[in-house]
């Protein structure tokens, strides 16, 4: 570097060189800094807790294919168990979780309790569409057992679809009750379909799913017990529902979006 060339010029350089080596030793500090902070902000620098057992298989609890709003947190935590050979729950093994980035864990990682579970929060990603998840953990022999979630993350107009459905659908159309909602389902005597059934709205166009929901059930020689919602839903309203069936279909429809997995 030129600096050390300076100590052959003149005494009143020097006080100049000083200057600058204490420049240069404070950028120095700066970067050093930096540089500490971001690495710690890594992840994968947290060490991973050693199992004190191995499980044969990883199976889910609860807290699958569940709906949150895009980036946001899901309703329920994901709850897996891992059991040995016989099925039995082992306590002390390592699950690790993944998924494509933007999905956020909470914990990313932990050893099975006392009943052989693991539950951790999650947070989906930014874009609209089905994120798979994986739950790992390693059998006796250090091999890989793998576990596939799946979770669903709605965009803006979907959103906006399941909120109509809970204030206009829900009471017909899922059969079940919860505390804010009497199930009006057992009393009809035609029964209508959960909009999660794939089987049969996926077979039904985007036209014939604006005809029923506009004009109601006659519009598809279907019974009038499905009322016509024309008058008090708009074109973007009926447009957001069908946005949201077709993003809730289990099986998926075609055109439920893409899947979000790790690499
Ligand atoms: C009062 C009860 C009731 C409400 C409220 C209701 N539906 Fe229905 N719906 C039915 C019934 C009953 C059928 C089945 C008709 C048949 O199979 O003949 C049906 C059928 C449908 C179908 C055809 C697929 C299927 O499930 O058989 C769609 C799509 C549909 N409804 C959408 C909606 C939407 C969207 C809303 C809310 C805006 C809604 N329904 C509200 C009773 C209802």
């Amino acid at each position: 570097m030129t600096r050390y060339s300076l100590t052959h010029v003149g005494t009143a350089a020097l006080g100049c060189l000083a200057e600058r080596t204490s420049a240069i030793a404070l950028a120095v500090a700066v970067l050093a800094t930096l540089l500490a902070t971001s690495c710690s902000r890594k992840p994968e620098s947290a060490p991973l807790p050693k199992p004190t057992a191995f499980g044969a298989a990883i199976i889910e609890s609860s807290g699958g294919k569940q709906t949150a709003q895009t980036g946001s947190l899901l309703p329920q935590p994901v709850v897996v168990q891992v059991n040995d050979e016989q099925g039995t729950a082992v306590t002390g093994a390592l699950v690790e979780f993944a998924a494509a980035p933007g999905v956020t864990f909470d914990p990313t990682n932990g050893l099975t309790d006392s009943s052989g579970q693991v539950t951790t929060n999650i947070s989906l990603g930014g874009m609209a569409g089905r994120y798979q998840l994986t739950a790992s953990t390693l059998d006796k022999s250090h091999k890989n057992v793998e576990l596939k979630i799946e979770e669903i993350a709605l965009g803006y107009q979907q959103t906006l679809g399941r909120h109509l459905n809970d204030q206009y659908c829900e009471r017909c159309h899922n059969p079940e009750s919860t505390v804010q909602r009497v199930s009006n389902f057992d009393n009809l005597d035609v029964k209508p379909h959960p909009f999660t059934e794939g089987d049969t709205l996926n077979k039904i166009s985007d036209a014939d799913l604006t005809a029923i929901i506009s004009h109601g059930g006659p519009a598809l020689n279907k019974s009038a017990l499905m009322p016509a919602w024309g008058n008090t839903l708009s074109k973007s309203d009926i447009q957001a529902l069908i946005s949201y069936i077709r993003a809730i279909s289990d099986p998926p429809s075609r055109s439920a979006g893409p899947v979000y997995a790790k690499n």
